[in-house]
């Protein structure tokens, strides 16, 4: 037999491999000691002396053809068969597909921004790295101030030798900023981060989130802000929830509250987060204060409006009955799987 018609005959029988037994057969058929190359091999000895060099070329480059085939069969015929396994293997557990989902801080965000939007309000964005400006200065609590100790403040060293940043220490920055951009009517809410450099507890924490709130017109009054106020806390709480306002300072509104929710912890009998009140504080408030609506831009006495800022982790607390603020950055995902 001569080399092309034994390269045909492999291919052919090649061709009709579809399993290992029959790869193995081929192989030692072809490859092994007494194989057909082998057999071959050994007939070169009969050959004329100038043709032995080329004939033994041709069979050994014949050889190395046929290992390479049978190599790339035994791979192929591998993935095959573990594709098989997996299509019949009707024994093999299922696997779980895990599905996230989001933070019990996010779906009450949510709610929240779809509560006020119903009553007219835009959601709105500010910087979370504000100048001292619009944190202080332009809130009516100028530098020196002692009302600028009610917020202990992270400072932001600003290398290039401009104004001196902060980490907003409350959301009211964004009051001015709007107002600089918009005319009244308006109706917004603010939600974000912000900063303070103070001791954490159940109910404080060095990062939390607030939900601020500015509705500014020709007539508004404390009756709209109570409205808006009672309102939005029955929508998300239920038609029983209870607040209460209390007199406050704020050096940017003038009346200030303080907005308290009737504790759904204890119901009024006072507990750890409540600090045993039976009422939890929630928001500062009030009118705002004219000094604001120049920083603004605005003319003195044109135009009335109130202000908000609330405790977001607060709300959903009260919302989850989750007992410490601290829970919601810890990254533990014991306390996040149960929303
Ligand atoms: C303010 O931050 C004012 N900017 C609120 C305001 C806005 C008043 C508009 C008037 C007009 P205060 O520091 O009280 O106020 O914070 C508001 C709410 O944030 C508090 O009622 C409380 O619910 C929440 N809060 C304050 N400090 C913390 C803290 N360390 N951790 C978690 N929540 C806090």
């Amino acid at each position: 037999m001569d080399i092309n018609e034994l390269k045909n005959k492999f291919q052919e029988l090649m061709e009709k491999v579809s399993d290992k037994k029959t790869l193995a057969d081929l192989e030692l058929k072809f490859l092994g000691r007494r194989g057909e190359i082998n057999d071959l091999l050994k007939k070169i000895k009969d050959l004329a002396a100038e043709e032995k060099i080329a004939g033994g070329k041709l069979i050994n480059d014949l050889k190395k053809e046929i290992e390479q085939k049978i190599i790339i069969k035994k791979k192929d015929l591998l993935v095959a068969g573990q594709d098989l396994i997996k299509r019949i293997d009707v024994t093999a557990p299922g696997s779980r597909v895990v599905s996230g989902h989001l933070h019990p801080r996010t779906q009450v965000l949510r709610k929240i921004e779809e509560i006020f939007i119903s009553l007219g309000f835009s959601v709105i964005e500010g910087p979370e790295v504000e100048t001292q400006w619009y944190n202080f200065e332009a809130l009516n609590i100028p530098k020196d101030h002692p009302a600028r100790d009610m917020q202990d403040t992270f400072y932001v060293k600003n290398p290039a030798g401009q104004e001196d940043l902060v980490l907003r220490t409350h959301t009211s920055p964004n009051q001015v900023r709007f107002m600089e951009k918009n005319n009244p009517p308006l109706r917004i809410i603010v939600p974000g981060k912000v900063f303070r450099n103070e001791a954490t507890d159940a109910t404080h924490d060095f990062q939390f989130y607030q939900v601020e709130g500015l509705m500014v017109d020709k007539h508004i009054s404390v009756a709209n802000f109570k409205a808006v106020m009672e309102e939005f806390f029955k929508r998300l709480y239920g038609p029983g929830a209870k607040i209460r306002l209390r007199p406050s300072y704020f050096p940017f509104t003038e009346p200030s509250f303080e907005v308290d929710l009737f504790c759904v912890f204890c119901q009024g009998k006072g507990c750890r987060l409540c600090s045993n009140t039976g009422w939890i504080e929630i928001a500062g408030a009030g009118m705002v204060n004219q000094f604001v609506f120049e920083s603004a831009g605005y003319v003195r006495n044109e135009w009335q409006g109130f202000a908000f800022g609330i405790g977001f982790e607060r709300i959903v607390m009260a919302k989850h009955k989750i007992s410490d603020i601290r829970l919601f950055s810890s990254g533990d995902m014991r306390f996040l799987k149960q929303f």
